[in-house]
């Protein structure tokens, strides 16, 4: 049994493919890092599969997330995968049974998923660079904006709850119109059985009213969904990222959620109105609401957003 410690140009053999960790695309190659990006609940590594010349996404859960619950989430969302924005429901989870010499190697592979990497920024990342900020239009964040708000849409049509819409689980192509979910281990689909855990979401994007289960709701997604659409028409305002702080990974902090007197709210609201006037009511009803179920649809956002790039 050998501690996991990945580094460049290491392979790994997973069933009958073989798999190589690639160097850190941002540090200086002598310091010898692998490409891996931290999250909350997982370490997610780069590899590369030379054979068919594919990058793979490796998801290291961390030991507190790893369950029997993420074999069982990967076998349901295979069903999903044809949904739009839902392309990382294709994937594998290693599991003792279906994956012995790896983990009898490595042990805390198990409950690991591979699925396809996706290239392309998350908004979270994007916030922060403000160099690619600054090129950002109004009319970039109309069609990035719609675009996010067509497949959370396809989501609710779909009677699917991801339950944890955030800046840093969504990604999306440089022409501001494909946009994929990641994060979906704890999609919630209400018809089949649920999982012990609530879903609380992420700081940021939470109502002030969550119910007893958290966003684990089926309308769990409309708060943080009405807060993530906001931040990506507002944040097309100049004025707006230059209240924002650099590091800053989401446009509200916590407390500033759903206070009609916070300052930033005003700005928003003013941001929106300049850049798609249209959809201010729906941002107020959102912020404005008592409960999850009082937040307009993610059909209403989309609708609007499309007549509104329709018109420009
Ligand atoms: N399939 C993927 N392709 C490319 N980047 C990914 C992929 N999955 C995750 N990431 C990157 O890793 C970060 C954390 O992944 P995520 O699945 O959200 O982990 P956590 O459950 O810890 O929040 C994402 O914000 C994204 O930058
Ligand atoms: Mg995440």
């Amino acid at each position: 049994m050998a501690k996991f410690q990945p580094t460049p140009g290491m392979r790994l053999q997973i069933g009958a493919s073989i798999y190589e960790f690639v160097p850190h695309p941002l540090l200086p190659r002598d310091m010898g890092e692998v490409y891996v990006i931290e999250g909350g609940e997982a370490i997610i590594y780069q590899i590369y599969d030379r054979a068919v010349d594919e990058y793979i996404a490796l998801k290291l859960m961390k030991f507190a997330y790893r369950g029997e619950s993420i074999a069982r989430a990967t076998a349901q969302l295979q069903n999903y995968v044809q949904i739009p924005g839902l392309a990382l429901c294709q994937r594998v989870c290693l599991t003792r049974a279906s994956h012995p010499q790896v983990i009898a190697l490595y042990p805390e592979l198990e409950y690991a998923i591979l699925m396809p990497w996706i290239s392309g920024r998350s908004w979270a990342g994007f916030m922060q660079d403000r160099v690619a900020s600054e090129r950002y239009q109004p009319a970039n964040a109309i069609t990035l904006a719609m675009a996010t708000a067509q497949v959370m849409w396809e989501l609710e049509a779909h009677h699917v709850v991801h339950t944890d819409i955030a800046g840093s689980n969504i990604v999306f192509s440089p022409d501001y119109r494909r946009v994929e979910l990641l994060d979906l281990e704890n999609i919630f689909i209400p018809q089949l059985p649920a999982r012990q855990r609530q879903s609380q979401g992420t700081p940021g994007y939470q109502h002030r009213h969550l119910p007893s289960e958290g966003q684990r709701h089926r309308a769990g997604d409309r708060f943080a969904g009405a807060i993530l659409l906001a931040e990506m028409l507002a944040w097309a305002d100049p004025a707006i990222r230059a209240q924002t702080s650099p590091d800053a990974e989401s446009l509200f902090q916590p407390q500033e959620l759903q206070d009609v007197n916070a300052p930033r709210f005003q700005a928003v609201r003013h941001a929106i109105w300049n850049i798609c006037t249209s959809v201010l009511p729906l941002f107020d009803q959102a912020w404005t609401s008592k409960d999850l179920m009082s937040c307009p649809e993610m059909g209403t956002w989309a609708l609007t957003l499309i007549e509104a790039s329709v018109r420009r």
